[in-house]
């Protein structure tokens, strides 16, 4: 509303200037009818990624996790903690209280985060692993952690891997921003376990190794026993769930649940969305490290949500349709409009203001219906991330609700990603949709703040509550 209202104050009998972008951009706006359908698209994803028959044709890998149970509010602990892969790189120490919850300090915090240069991301592994203890051998001194015994540590690592037990992991393939070479197909535990002894003078034992949606969903699962599934919405994005353990054929057992990383971000790759995807997408796919993968991922994570929104609006400056038809070098240079612009751009009060001053920082002189026009682009794109969020999120709330035979679920969702984090309306409308998919069931959508380093120390400290169960 506000919107249109500058909108229509500045461009008096002009046509309203987001009329324009809203044809243009047809194919980005999706209706309920075909996010259900993308809905059923990705349940048929699920299916096919946890069938052994199928597993290893699916693009969306179904990666059983070896996480058997959230936790109950007993655990405790005291553990090192690693977080590498998602929009920085922390080392904490993190100390689980038992009974406590998580508001009520169940769990303390010390972290460092250390900055990984761009090189070690598409350098040799061995590099990036002599780097990640490097900087836990400085964290430990600079805690004055006392190495008099052995340190159990827990490590997110926010890449697909194919996990035969919780302390081991085969990387499958990069994604996002990082490609070094030598560790794909290999444990990364165990290229962790090399780095730290060549690195020397530490005591750890690497106990559980976990992806970030894990380590989100057992943050929030500490406070809230419905909550069953981890979302990332940051640099990447992905989800996991607690699947039944009898659908779970790449597992033996049939009692009780584990934790399955889906891996979405690939759903696409083989053709699934073809669809819906548009022109820009194409681009930003074939611009991209890894063309042809993680295709999901490319249409609504952080790390390509500024590059769509330039690409839409150096298009559309190519057509005449912004600028006077003007177009700057800085506009067409990749990475110039990033994830924090299009946050900034849809602000409640500044928007149509940061608007203006990103425009005016890449060399171009716009209108004021041309600052109304991009910050239009910017709602398509980041709505249209949702949306398709929201229709994977739907897919996995009914599979969960058919497995269990319910009529109604109650569920609770932990979510952590910068982009839900700082984008100023993304929670609130990936819930109203989510809400409006699937009005049988009841969601809760919990932040999890830092759950993506806090978890793994979680599910160590899980792991540490089973292993003694099972030694009683
Ligand atoms: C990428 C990774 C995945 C991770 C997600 C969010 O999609 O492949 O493992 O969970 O990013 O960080």
């Amino acid at each position: 509303f506000v919107v249109h209202l500058v909108a229509s104050f500045f461009s008096k009998l002009q046509e309203d200037p987001t009329k324009k972008v809203d044809r243009f951009l047809y194919a980005m706006h999706l209706h309920d009818d075909q996010l259900s359908d993308i809905a059923a698209r990705f349940q048929a994803e699920l299916k096919k990624g946890l069938s052994v028959e199928s597993n290893a044709a699916a693009a969306v890998k179904m990666l059983p996790t070896h996480v058997r149970s959230t936790p109950d509010g007993s655990e405790k602990g005291q553990f090192l903690a690693l977080d590498l892969g998602g929009s920085r790189f922390k080392v904490l120490q993190v100390k689980v209280r038992e009974g406590m919850g998580m508001r009520r300090g169940g769990v303390e915090l010390v972290e460092k985060t250390y900055p990984v240069p761009k090189e070690l991301h598409i350098g040799r592994g061995t590099e990036l692993f002599d780097h990640v203890s490097e900087s836990l051998k400085d964290f430990i001194h600079e805690k004055n952690i006392s190495l008099e015994k052995k340190q159990p540590l827990a490590f997110t690592f926010s890449f697909p891997c194919e996990q035969a037990t919780l302390n081991q992991g085969l990387l499958l393939n990069w994604s996002k921003n990082f490609r070094a070479r030598g560790l794909q197909g290999k444990d990364v535990v165990q290229a962790l376990r090399g780095a730290i002894n060549k690195t020397g003078g530490m005591d750890v034992e690497v106990l559980a190794m976990v992806n970030d949606t894990v380590a989100t969903m057992m943050t929030c699962g500490f406070d809230d026993q419905y909550c069953e599934v981890g979302l990332i919405i940051g640099t990447g994005t992905n989800a996991c769930y607690m699947e039944e353990l009898r659908n779970v054929d790449l597992v033996e057992g049939d009692e009780g649940r584990m934790c399955v990383n889906t891996e979405w971000g690939a759903f696409g790759d083989d053709g699934a969305l073809k669809d819906y995807i548009t022109e820009f997408d194409r681009d930003v796919d074939a611009a991209s490290n890894n063309p042809g993968k993680q295709i999901l991922e490319k249409m609504v994570s952080g790390m390509y949500l500024g590059e769509l929104v330039r690409l839409v609006v150096l298009k559309m400056a190519k057509l005449g349709l912004l600028f006077e038809g003007h177009v700057s070098d800085a506009l067409r240079t990749k990475g110039t409009i990033t994830t924090e612009h299009v946050a900034a751009m849809e602000e409640y009060k500044n928007g149509l203001n940061n608007t203006r001053n990103l425009l005016v920082d890449l060399d171009l002189s716009p209108t004021p219906d041309d600052c109304v026009a991009v910050q239009h682009v910017s709602t398509i794109v980041s709505f249209r991330s949702s949306n398709l969020v929201a229709a994977g999120l739907a897919a996995i709330l009914t599979r969960i609700k058919q497995n269990r035979n319910l009529r109604t679920l109650r569920i609770s969702v932990g979510v952590d990603g910068t982009v839900y984090k700082m984008h100023p309306q993304y929670p609130k409308r990936l819930q109203k949709v989510v809400r409006r998919l699937l009005p049988e069931c009841h969601v809760r959508f919990v932040l999890s703040d830092s759950g993506s380093s806090k978890g793994a120390a979680l599910v160590s400290a899980v792991a540490q509550r089973l292993a003694l169960r099972r030694r009683q």
